[in-house]
């Protein structure tokens, strides 16, 4: 009986962390057809050869920005549902109708969702490069422009402490 409840205990700690250990982004959602900035918990990843494999899903004609140093694009909208991964330089994300804004430069915290099309949302969000080298990103359009499967941590962007599985 002990056996059996000890195993059981293993069992289910070994799920809860499985379960528990989902990719989280930042991500540029809509709420009430305004942009905000929140934390989004997806997909729970595979292991295999010593990796934790995170899914993204599938993606068409992905790209690499290369924007110059103090670039300023101001008030845009989401030209498609997509991840972007900064690979080099400093993004500064903030929103019209709200105090929310995110820094975001290489490393676990920057990849970032961007849902805010401009048939959803009336506000879009405001994009500048502050950097003093040029900005690298990434940029994963998803394919059939589907809004991947997700729950909502919080509001604000993801921090350090939504990312403790990717820094070990
Ligand atoms: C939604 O937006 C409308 C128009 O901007 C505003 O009047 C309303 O108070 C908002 N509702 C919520 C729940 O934020
Ligand atoms: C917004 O436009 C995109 C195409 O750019 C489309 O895929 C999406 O379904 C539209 N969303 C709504 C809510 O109409
Ligand atoms: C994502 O957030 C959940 C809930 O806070 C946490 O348990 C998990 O460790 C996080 N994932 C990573 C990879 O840090």
């Amino acid at each position: 009986m002990t056996l059996l409840l000890l195993l059981l205990t293993f069992l289910l700690s070994l799920i809860i962390h499985t379960t528990a250990q989902s990719l989280n982004v930042s991500t540029i959602a809509v709420q009430n057809g305004t942009s905000v900035l929140e934390c989004w918990s997806l997909a729970s990843p595979t292991s295999g050869r010593g990796a934790q494999n995170y899914p993204l899903g599938d993606s068409s004609n992905a790209f690499i920005g290369a924007i110059p140093p103090h670039t300023y694009i101001g008030q845009a909208w989401a030209p498609s549902i997509q991840y972007s991964m900064i690979l080099q330089g400093l993004v500064h994300l903030s929103l019209p109708n709200s105090k929310d804004d995110i820094h975001i430069q290489p490393g676990p915290l920057s990849i970032i969702l961007v849902i805010d099309q401009k048939n959803v949302s009336i506000s879009g969000h405001i994009t500048e490069f502050p950097g003093e080298e040029m900005t690298l990103i990434a940029q994963f359009p998803i394919t059939g422009n589907q809004v991947p499967v997700h729950t909502v941590l919080h509001s604000g962007p993801c921090g350090v402490d939504d990312v403790k599985g990717l820094i070990g």
